[in-house]
Formats: structure tokens, sequence, C-alpha cells
């Protein structure tokens, strides 16, 4: 059997299905709004890897520190013989783990993006031949069913990406990762910190414009997928702190008073002047909020780890009832 398997969760027209109403019901929102899923496609997907790269935006390399220091403590923790990934996009920060964790049998990668799976799994097996990857292209927030693949299983969910997920997305999410959890099972959650606005904006309005083109993207994916007639040029991107919330949030603001055909749904969209469309939040943590959220997943957080600046955490996190002291 070959090492490497891509099984697709949810078929092609689930995923246009899910499309359609994401954006029908977004669309007719007032403020508008669409789920960051959605950014996406091989052309987001590379633009994300792009983003990781931006001097500006330093999650990527405060979490690859964590994890360089940290992933022998993982494995000790957890002995983990099945890692299974959320989002794991590019895979790329997750070799640290696989070095660290010997007895792994098996790797899960999770993500929407079957591009990203693909790409990933190529470079994975480059130099792992025998490790065997099982990617699902899926949707880590509609009830994932696992492949059948040895315990210890450590669910891994890096990059911050837990913070694109509203509040109640989050509880619920976590809720239903819980309890895919059995006893001996644990659950590594990246999340990025509340810091200063500065460092926040500049991290989401990179001087040389990639994350504007990631936001924007999500309109070329409109045009193509629903024969939308979204013109990128028509729209500014924007990044602002909200303090109370504790998180960032992306918006597309309209140039001048427009209408958009989406002939797909046979609907028009109309944006006034300066009208924003929020395509994410990204929420900024603190210790005692993941705690609490984790505890009324039946979570308990067991290690805490950030890396040297601050900017963002790790967390191993393990099902309640098993919690030793
Ligand atoms: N974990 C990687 C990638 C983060 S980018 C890192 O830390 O660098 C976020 C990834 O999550 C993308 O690859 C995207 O396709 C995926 N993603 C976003 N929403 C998703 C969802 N609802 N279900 C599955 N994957 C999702
Ligand atoms: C994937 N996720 C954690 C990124 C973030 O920082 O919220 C997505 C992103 N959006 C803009 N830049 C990066």
């Amino acid at each position: 059997m070959s090492p490497f398997s891509v099984t697709r969760t949810l078929p092609e027209d689930a995923t246009a299905a899910a499309l359609r109403s994401d954006v029908l019901n977004g669309l007719s929102n007032d403020p508008k709004q669409l789920p960051p899923k959605w950014f996406y496609d091989a052309r987001g997907s590379e633009l994300f890897e792009e983003i990781t790269r931006l001097p500006e935006y330093y999650p990527t390399r405060a979490e690859r520190e964590i994890l360089i220091e940290r992933a022998p403590d993982i494995a000790a923790a957890t002995r983990a013989r099945t890692l299974v990934e959320l989002g794991s996009g590019s895979s790329e920060k997750t070799r640290h783990l696989l070095d660290a964790l010997t007895g792994l049998r098996a790797y899960v990668p999770v993500d929407v993006s079957e591009s990203a799976l693909t790409l990933a799994g190529e470079a994975l097996l480059a130099d792992r031949q025998e490790l065997s990857v099982h990617a699902l292209v899926a949707d880590f927030q509609k009830g994932l069913a696992l492949p059948d693949t040895p315990g210890p299983r450590l669910v891994a969910f890096l990059g911050g990406t837990i913070g694109n997920l509203l509040p109640a997305e989050r509880a619920e999410f976590l809720g239903s990762v819980s309890a895919l959890l059995s006893p001996g099972d644990a659950l590594l959650l990246g999340t990025d910190l509340v810091k200063d606005e500065g460092t926040l904006v500049a991290a989401y309005d990179d001087s040389a414009g990639v994350t504007a083109a990631f936001n924007k993207n999500v309109l070329a994916v409109l045009d193509r997928e629903l024969g939308a007639d979204f013109d990128p040029d028509d729209f500014d991107h924007v990044a602002v702190w909200d303090p109370e919330q504790e998180w960032i949030e992306m918006r597309l603001r309209a140039r001048s008073a427009l209408t958009a055909k989406i002939p797909a749904l046979d609907l028009a969209v109309t944006f006034a002047e300066g009208e924003e469309l929020r395509t994410e939040i990204s929420a900024k943590f603190r210790e005692e909020s993941v705690r609490s959220e984790l505890a009324a997943a039946g979570l308990a957080l067991r290690h805490w780890w950030t890396d040297g600046e601050g900017r963002f955490a790790l967390s191993l996190a393990f099902p309640a009832e098993v919690e030793r002291a």
C-alpha cells in the first residue's frame, strides 16, 4: 500500500453547496461577512505561505521556536503513535514534531485545501518514506471522522488558526475535538497572544501587500466558483485591532458604490462607498482564557509554553478525567 493516501470526507458538491450557502448568508448579512476558510484555494494557500515568511508576520517564527525547543517534551508527555493535524497547510513546522515523536506510526493531516495537502505530502515523504500519511480533505468544523490508526493520538492545531473562529464556534470546535480524544490522547494548541496594537496591525497589513493580496483572493474564489464579477481593485484591504474583543479584523472596503453580480446564486450585491465586508477575525489570547476555554470543553491544560519574547503560546492539554497531578 502507498504510504500516502488522500481521502475526501466531503464530496465536491457538498463543498460547493457550503460555499453557496456561506456566500448567500454572509453577503445578505449586515454587516457583510464571509468565513475565512474560503481564502484557501491553491493561490490562497500559496499566499499564506508567503505571509509566513514576511518580516512583520511573527506568529510562524515564534511558534516554530517553541516547537523546536519543546518537541522532546511533547514527545515524552504524549508518546503519540498517531499525529492528527487540523488545518495542516504546508505541514512545514510539523517536521519538528514528526522528528521528535519516535514511536509515531501515522500522520493524519486534515485541511480544506487539497493542493496544500498534496504538496505537503510529497515534501514529507521525500525524506520520510516509512511514515504512513493519511491526508483528509475535510472541514474541521464539520464533525471529523478519523481513520483507524494506533493510539495514543496527539491532535495538533497549530498556527493560531483557532483564533480565526468566532467564540461560539471555538467552543463548539473544542467540544468536538475533546469528544474525539480517548484517555491518554492529547491536544496541542497554538495560540497567538495579546500584544501591542502596532505589532499586531503590521502583521496583518504588511508593507509588501501580501496580506492584502491574500485578503482579496477570496473575491477571486467567488468569481471563479460562482461566476461573480468582483474586481479586487474596487476594494481596499483593511486590518484593525478591536481592543474589546481582542481580535484583529480583516475587511475589504469598497472604494466606491458598486454592485456585484453572483450568477450562481442569482444575486446582485450592492456596496455603499466605504462599506466593509469582514473576511476574517484573528483572535489573540491570554493564558487564563485558553485554560478556561479548554476546561469548558473538558480538557485540562497541562503545559503552557511561550517563545522567548512571549508573543505566541503552545498549550498541551489532556482529557480532564485522566488528568494526573
Ligand atoms: N497550520 C499551518 C497552516 C495555517 S493556515 C501553519 O501553522 O502554518 C490555516 C490552514 O487551515 C489552511 O491550510 C486552511 O486551508 C486550513 N483551514 C481553514 N479553515 C479550515 C476548515 N474549516 N477546515 C479545514 N481546514 C481549514
Ligand atoms: C491561519 N491564521 C492563523 C492566520 C492568522 O494569522 O490569523 C491567517 C492570516 N490572515 C492574515 N494573515 C494570516
